[in-house]
């Protein structure tokens, strides 16, 4: 599916945050491990988190959708069960890499596969820890395909993270907590602490101690968690492409509800703020254990900034869109130490590059990031322009806003992974002011 965006539109209005796809899969699968009644609402359905719930639902979770999209976990005679077929976790790596933790603690005879983009990932970063704790787990040198055997793991174990990635330190939580250990785990600069707090929120024994930039998070085997109903709050990455949609179209104001406010999720409002963004949130409020607020986005000159070091792993995912942010203010953007971006869904530093190319944007490629000279007027497009998404959504979103400060329309190529985590952009982003045509 290619997508072409239109000229001289200008964002403006209200809307409501789509849901946090990390969320959504970490309350599918810790509800699925409670094995209790509960109801999660705000869920995203992008394909994500449903290939997450089939893969569930594969080992026999009984997970079902109501019309109004309401998500109910039950409680079954059994936890999960083995299935021949393998679980296919799609495009997403938070899918594969949470969900092997999970079948590795409950002791499960299973394989698992994935898309192009998927197959291609590192998976090594868990299935040396995994294996460490005992897990018995077969990859292509440490990719998919992948198949595990069932084992226990040991009952304490320490582990200190080498990379920073909540995608790690997760599967670890989620082996633990699936086998009935306990686990003491290191990370070495704060990333998203969504599986901490939810498994507080539904009565975890978690404590999280801080030594300068590091956190110890420590998990005591906890046999049995509470249930209650789930509310996902809107997701800050999907939201940061509407941000930066109306900071470039010179907006006369767009207003963003339901926003997740978590602090490991908002140095992108820190990063824009810093450019000169006039970005308000208000009724400020927790729902189920995350902050969330509405964001109020007002016409704003930016200029470029200096990122690097531990605000990062913070803003890994809003990288390439706050990139194209970057390409539309006054200055250098500089951004540095996140080779983190080559191992996503693309190749995240070279797609950006190479769509910058495309459109006649200065920059120079370094292997840990980029520097991006910018300027507020809108680009010279002289001839139709196509742009790679290397298949990657937020690559795909990030050229289409893009779009809004080019002189005639572009092309952007292969959008379909759009739905992966943003099911509703193209509706979402026309009742904003701006249409993509297929
Ligand atoms: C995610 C963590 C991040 C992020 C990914 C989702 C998660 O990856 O890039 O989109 O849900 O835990 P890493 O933990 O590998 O940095």
């Amino acid at each position: 599916m290619n997508l072409t965006t239109s000229t001289n539109s200008q964002i403006f209005g209200k809307v409501k945050c789509p849901g946090d796809k990390s969320i959504s899969q970490r309350a599918l699968m810790i509800g699925a491990l409670m094995n209790q009644e509960m109801t999660i609402d705000g869920f995203l359905h992008g394909e994500d988190p449903l290939s997450t719930m089939n893969a569930l639902n594969q080992i026999g979770a009984g997970i079902t959708v109501d019309e109004s999209g309401l998500v109910h976990l039950c409680k079954k005679n059994y936890i999960f069960q083995n299935c021949d077929e393998p679980l296919n976790l799609g495009n997403s790596g938070t899918g594969l890499r949470l969900m092997l933790g999970l079948t590795c603690g409950v002791g499960l005879n299973l394989s698992f596969c994935g898309d192009e983009s998927l197959s291609s990932r590192p998976m090594s970063r868990v299935i040396n820890p995994l294996t460490e704790m005992g897990a018995s787990i077969k990859s292509s040198s440490g990719k998919l395909p992948i198949s595990i055997l069932p084992t226990s793991l040991q009952k304490q174990f320490t582990y200190e993270l080498p990379v920073a990635s909540a995608q790690v330190k997760s599967s670890i939580l989620l082996a633990a907590l699936a086998s009935g250990a306990g686990v003491e785990i290191t990370e070495p600069i704060q990333t998203r602490d969504h599986t901490e707090r939810m498994l507080k929120n539904f009565g975890a024994n978690l404590e999280i101690a801080t030594e300068g930039n590091k956190n110890i998070i420590q998990l005591a085997p906890s046999y049995h968690l509470n249930a209650k109903n789930y509310t996902v709050v809107g997701d800050i990455s999907s939201a940061a492409f509407l941000i930066v949609a109306a900071l470039i179209s010179n907006s006369p104001g767009l207003e963003i509800t339901n926003v997740g406010m978590n602090p490991s999720r908002t140095g992108l409002l820190q990063v824009l703020q810093n450019m000169g963004a006039d970005i308000e949130a208000r009724n400020q409020r927790l729902e189920s254990g995350e902050p969330c607020a509405d964001l109020i986005i007002k016409k704003s000159m930016l200029r470029g900034v200096e990122l690097s070091g531990n605000i990062i792993p913070n803003i890994i995912d809003e990288i390439p869109i706050i990139s194209i942010a970057a390409a539309f203010a006054e200055g250098e953007t500089i951004i540095r130490d996140a080779e983190e971006l080559r191992v996503k869904e693309s190749d995240r530093l070279k797609a950006v590059s190479d769509g910058f190319t495309r459109l006649g944007v200065a920059h120079k490629n370094f292997e840990d990031g980029m520097s991006i000279i910018g300027s507020p007027n809108a680009l010279l497009i002289e001839q139709p322009i196509s742009i790679e998404s290397h298949e990657d959504h937020r690559i795909a979103m990030s050229f289409l806003i893009a779009g809004l400060k080019c002189s005639k329309p572009i092309t952007v190529k292969d959008c379909k992974n759009i739905f992966t985590s943003f099911p509703n952009f193209i509706e979402l982003i026309s009742s904003i002011g701006y249409k993509l045509e297929k």
